[in-house]
């Protein structure tokens, strides 16, 4: 049994990502909410804190990265900004502060998203952050520490919030919530680093 935080475990995602984690011991992590441990992963005190109040800890999986979603031409300077500090810096300051805490042999399991590979409109932060991860991963995995493994869930739009997302991305297949968390399990379970998971119908 491992102990893992998940970050954002209250989202949607969160919620995915827990249905694979069944044989470990889950401290949740968020923002706000029912959760083990306040975190807010755009401020680095916040993150250290995070990491000292858990103590131990074998791996670490986020599903947290705010994006902003506008026409690229009305895109603010602002917008930008804080999709770029929440979905990835955010989670690349999870790993640079990560991993100085996190056990010998322990895992990262980052979280993209299915449109840097099939664009929408509006999503062009979504899309670029989740390059930038995907890159993030499959780069430092060749620089992390102490056997330290590194992983990126890719996937499409989830069933769960098909009822938000769906008018915006016609053509696109919803997956369940539970398929999303074979990918969160196979990246902490198993021995692949420096993988972009992708999930998608
Ligand atoms: N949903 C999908 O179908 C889907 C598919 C592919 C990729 N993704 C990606 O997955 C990520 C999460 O999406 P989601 O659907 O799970 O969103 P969600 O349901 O809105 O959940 C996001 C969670 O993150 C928390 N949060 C936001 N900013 C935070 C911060 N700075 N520090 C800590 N926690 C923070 C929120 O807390 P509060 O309640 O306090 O705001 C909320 O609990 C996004 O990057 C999204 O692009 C989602």
């Amino acid at each position: 049994m491992k102990t893992i935080i998940l970050i954002g475990a209250l989202g949607k995602m969160g919620q995915a990502a827990l249905t694979g984690l069944g044989n470990h011991k889950v401290i949740t992590a968020g923002r706000s909410g029912d959760v083990d441990h306040l975190v807010d992963i755009t401020n680095e005190d916040s993150i250290h804190a995070l990491y000292e109040h858990v103590g131990h800890f074998d791996a670490v999986i986020n599903t947290v990265g705010y994006c902003e979603y506008a026409d690229f031409t009305q895109m603010t300077q602002e917008q930008w900004m804080t999709t770029i500090m929440s979905k990835m810096m955010g989670q690349i300051n999870l790993v640079r502060i990560g991993q100085q805490y996190i056990a010998d042999g322990g895992s990262f399991t980052l979280i993209s998203g299915i449109l840097n590979t099939k664009p929408i409109p509006y999503a062009i932060a979504d899309a670029t952050t989740s390059g930038a991860i995907d890159t993030f991963v499959k780069c430092v995995a060749l620089e992390m520490p102490r056997n330290i493994r590194i992983n990126v869930v890719n996937p499409t739009v989830l069933i769960e919030a098909w009822d938000v997302y769906g008018d915006m991305m016609p053509g696109f297949e919803p997956v369940s919530g539970k398929l999303v968390g074979k990918a969160f399990e196979r990246s902490v379970d198993g021995f692949i680093t420096g993988e972009v998971l992708i999930v998608d119908a």
